[in-house]
C-alpha cells in the first residue's frame, strides 16, 4: 500500500529533517502519482504539507498513530481499535482487541506540549522533535511494565510501536473520582506497592490520585513513562516527591495523617543504595 509506505518513509527521515522534503518520497515511493498520494494522506489528517524553501511533509499525531497501529496489528498485538476510554495529559487511550490478548488499551504517547489539552487541535508542535520524544516515551512505558507485571499492580503489557504502548485493560476509574470506603488498608496498599517497585530499582515519578485506578476493588498503578531509576538523585528526589503527593492526597480526602519523612525512610529501608 503506497499510504503505508509513505508514512514510514516520512518516519524514517524524520530523525534527519524537521521537515521531510518531498523529493525523498518521490525517491522511495513507487508511485505514478505521488502528488494524489499525498492528497489522500493530507485530506485524512495523517500528513501535514509545509514550504520552508522547499516542500516538505510531517506527520501528523493521527498520522503517526496510524503507523503504530499497522505494526501492532502486523505483529498481532492488537486486531482492532475501538472508542477512546481514557485521556491524560500525554496520551489519548483506546480500548481494542485481539485473539491472543482478549480486550486491552492502546496509549498512544502525544508529548511535545505541557499541557497537550490546550494544544489538542494544533497539529505542529513546533520546535522540538515530538515525535522521537513521545515514541522514546512509549518505549519507556513498556519496558518499566514489563519488569513490574507480575510483581506488581499494573496492567499486564503486552507489545508496542513507535508511540503505541498496548496493555491490560482495567475496567475502572481513577482513584480520585472514587470514594474508597476502607482508605487506611488502601493507602498502606499503596506504600507496599511503592515500597517493592522500590526493591526492584524503579520509582513511579507521577504518582497521583489519577495515575491509580479502582477496579474491582483492586488498586493499580498506571501511567509509568517518566519513571526513574531508584538509585539516581532524581530517583531519590521523585521517590520523596511520589510519597508527599500520596499522602496529601490521603490527608486532604480522607483525613489520615502519616509523615512524609518517615514513610519515605521505610520504603528506603532495607533497599541497598547501590544496585
Ligand atoms: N490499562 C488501562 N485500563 C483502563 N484505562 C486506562 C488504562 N491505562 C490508562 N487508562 C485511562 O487513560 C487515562 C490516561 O492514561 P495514563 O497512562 O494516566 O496517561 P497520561 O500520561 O496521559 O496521564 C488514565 O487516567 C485512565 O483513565
Ligand atoms: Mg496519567
Amino acid at each position: 500500500m503506497g499510504e503505508l509506505k509513505a508514512l514510514n518513509v516520512v518516519y524514517h527521515f524524520n530523525h534527519s529533517y524537521d521537515l521531510v522534503p518531498i523529493h525523498l518520497l518521490e525517491k522511495y515511493v513507487k508511485t505514478s502519482d505521488i502528488e494524489n498520494l499525498l492528497l489522500r494522506l493530507q485530506g485524512n489528517g495523517l500528513i501535514t504539507k509545509q514550504n520552508r524553501g522547499y516542500p516538505g511533509i510531517k506527520l501528523t499525531f493521527n498520522g503517526l498513530s496510524i503507523l503504530a497501529l499497522h505494526k501492532l496489528r502486523h505483529q498481532g498485538v492488537v486486531e482492532y481499535i475501538g472508542k477512546v476510554k481514557g485521556e491524560g495529559k500525554e496520551s489519548v487511550v483506546y480500548g481494542g482487541y485481539s485473539d491472543e490478548n482478549g480486550e486491552v488499551v492502546i496509549k498512544l504517547h502525544r508529548l511535545g506540549s505541557t499541557s497537550f489539552k490546550k494544544v489538542r487541535e494544533v497539529r505542529d508542535y513546533g520546535g522540538h522533535n515530538w515525535i522521537l520524544t513521545s515514541s522514546v516515551s512509549a518505549g519507556r512505558e513498556y519496558n518499566c511494565l514489563k519488569r513490574l507485571m507480575g510483581a506488581l499492580n499494573v496492567p499486564r503489557v503486552f507489545g508496542y510501536a513507535l508511540n503505541a504502548v498496548v496493555m491490560e485493560y482495567l475496567d475502572g476509574k481513577e482513584m480520585v473520582s472514587v470514594k474508597i470506603g476502607n482508605p487506611e488498608d488502601a493507602l498502606d496498599f499503596l506504600i507496599e506497592q511503592v515500597k517493592r517497585m522500590y526493591k526492584l530499582g524503579i520509582v513511579h515519578g507521577d504518582l497521583s490520585e489519577y495515575n491509580v485506578l479502582v477496579s474491582n476493588g483492586d488498586m493499580y498503578l498506571i501511567d509509568f513513562p517518566q519513571y526513574a531509576d531508584a538509585h539516581t538523585e532524581r530517583g531519590k528526589k521523585l521517590l520523596e516527591r511520589d510519597v508527599k503527593i500520596m499522602l496529601t492526597y490521603f490527608q486532604k480526602r480522607y483525613g489520615i495523617d502519616m509523615d512524609v519523612n518517615q514513610v519515605v525512610e521505610y520504603i528506603r529501608r532495607d533497599v541497598p543504595s547501590e544496585p
